[in-house]
């Protein structure tokens, strides 16, 4: 089937930087694939060029076969921006059944993924008084309403508490079993051991690209958050990670 994500030669320039510098990535379907790294290293540019959004200055992305942005991809992907982007006037419930019109679905499916991420009993809220986990989760709930076969999301869980947060990676799982294909930023440790793959990245540079325990194993360590610790270490210093443990 191949993959659902292939990144040849990725190079982005934003305010006239270089914000990606040469990605090479892939992501396979029906996985769940976190995309982790510091602050500013490119993660949101990344999935901006995923889904068709971003200028790109070199190289190819190709999504479900198809080059990014390819007006075919429109219903077959769903976005988490990283702020939320729900229309704040809107009931949480109206706000799903606008999306879901959008990708073709009806109500039920609305309801359904409005139910997914813990806010049926807010449904009638409008998005304007909701809290700020609450508002992001709308969002959530509005990129996920089309049942879409590729899922980025940009942060999902920010501002989510530990129970939520475990509930929406079960449901980020049970979507990737069912077919869909899911990338996932974050800067949460725990949230990446809960991955099938990792791709790290680090000042517009792929660092590494693998399973959490492959990552664990080449950087030496068991803590995944000392392994990318050391990963990026050894990509300042030009070793491994081994070396800058
Ligand atoms: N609209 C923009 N104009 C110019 N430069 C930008 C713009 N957006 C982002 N950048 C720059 O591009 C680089 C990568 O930003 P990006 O938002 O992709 O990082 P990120 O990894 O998502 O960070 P964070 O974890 O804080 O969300 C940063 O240096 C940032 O300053
Ligand atoms: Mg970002």
């Amino acid at each position: 089937m191949g993959d659902a994500i292939a990144v040849r030669g990725l190079v982005v320039n934003r305010g006239g930087r270089r914000v990606l510098d040469g990605i090479d990535a892939a992501v396979p379907r029906g996985s769940v694939t976190g995309l982790l790294g510091p602050s500013g290293s490119g993660k949101t540019t990344l999935m901006r060029a995923i889904v068709g959004v971003q200028v790109i200055a070199a190289g190819t992305v190709t999504v479900l076969g198809l080059p990014a942005g390819a007006a075919q991809l429109r219903h077959r992907i769903g976005y988490l921006t990283q702020a939320p982007s729900v229309y704040a006037d809107l009931t949480v419930r109206e706000n799903a059944h606008y999306f879901a019109a959008l990708h073709g679905r009806g109500r039920a499916e609305a309801d359904r993924a409005v139910a997914d991420v813990g806010l049926a009993d807010a449904a009638h809220q409008l998005v304007n008084d909701l809290s700020g986990g609450q508002r992001s989760r709308a969002s959530l709930a509005c990129a996920l309403v089309g049942e879409p076969e590729l899922i980025v999301l940009d942060e999902p869980t920010v501002g989510q508490d530990p129970v939520l947060r475990a509930d929406l990676w079960a449901r980020f799982h049970e979507l990737a079993a069912a077919g869909a294909t899911l990338l996932v930023s974050s800067h949460v440790m725990d949230e990446a051991a809960r991955c099938d793959r990792l791709l790290l990245i680090r000042e517009g540079r792929l660092i590494a690209d693998d399973t959490p325990d492959a990552i664990r194993a080449a950087a030496g360590v068991d803590d995944l958050d000392e392994a990318f610790l050391r990963l990026i270490r050894a990509g300042e210093s030009g070793g491994t990670g081994r070396e800058a443990a």
